[in-house]
């Protein structure tokens, strides 16, 4: 599957769950912090308007491939969150399980193999950005 057939495989589940359920954001943020409470501690000043516009960021992520080639959205907003808000590459990987594990348990049956095989692909894909990001940020902090 190319990459424009993948993302319109995630436009189609995010938009099936929103016709579905609604608004998956505070779900989202809700199992994110279950599972991590450093990343929890670390946005806990955070409210709500702010982890919508967080969680917008993360969709326009995945809409477009842009964003990730070098020196582009993606690599900005990670010298953002690595060095300064503290983030890690765990909490991004447990982030993107979370609205996984949403999605698809809020679809339930309707939730298919191709869109779980798509999602691991895009975000894998995003995932060694951010620990290529991060070994590169460590290499000029030694
Ligand atoms: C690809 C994934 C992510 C994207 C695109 C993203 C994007 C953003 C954006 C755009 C904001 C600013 C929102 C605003 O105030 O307008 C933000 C804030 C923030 N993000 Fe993320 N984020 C991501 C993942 C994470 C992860 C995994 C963490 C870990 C906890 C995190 C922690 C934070 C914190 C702490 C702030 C608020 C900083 C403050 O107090 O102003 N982000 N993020």
């Amino acid at each position: 599957m190319n990459s424009d057939e993948e993302i319109e495989q995630i436009s189609l589940s995010l938009t099936l769950y929103a016709e579905r359920i609604g608004d998956m954001v505070p779900f989202v943020y809700e199992r994110f912090f279950e599972l991590d409470k450093n990343a929890k501690t670390l946005m806990e000043y955070s409210d709500e308007h702010m982890r919508g516009r967080m969680f917008a960021s993360v969709l326009e992520l995945l809409m477009s491939d842009e964003h990730l080639d070098a020196g582009g959205y993606l690599d900005w907003e990670l010298d953002n969150h690595l060095r300064a808000y503290g983030a890690t590459p765990a909490m991004y990987e447990t982030f993107f399980e979370s609205v996984v594990t949403t999605l698809a348990e809020g679809l339930g049956d309707e939730w298919t193999e191709i869109w779980s095989q798509v999602w691991q692909d895009r975000l894998a894909r995003i995932m060694t950005h951010v620990k290529v990001h991060e070994s590169r940020f460590l290499e000029l902090n030694a």
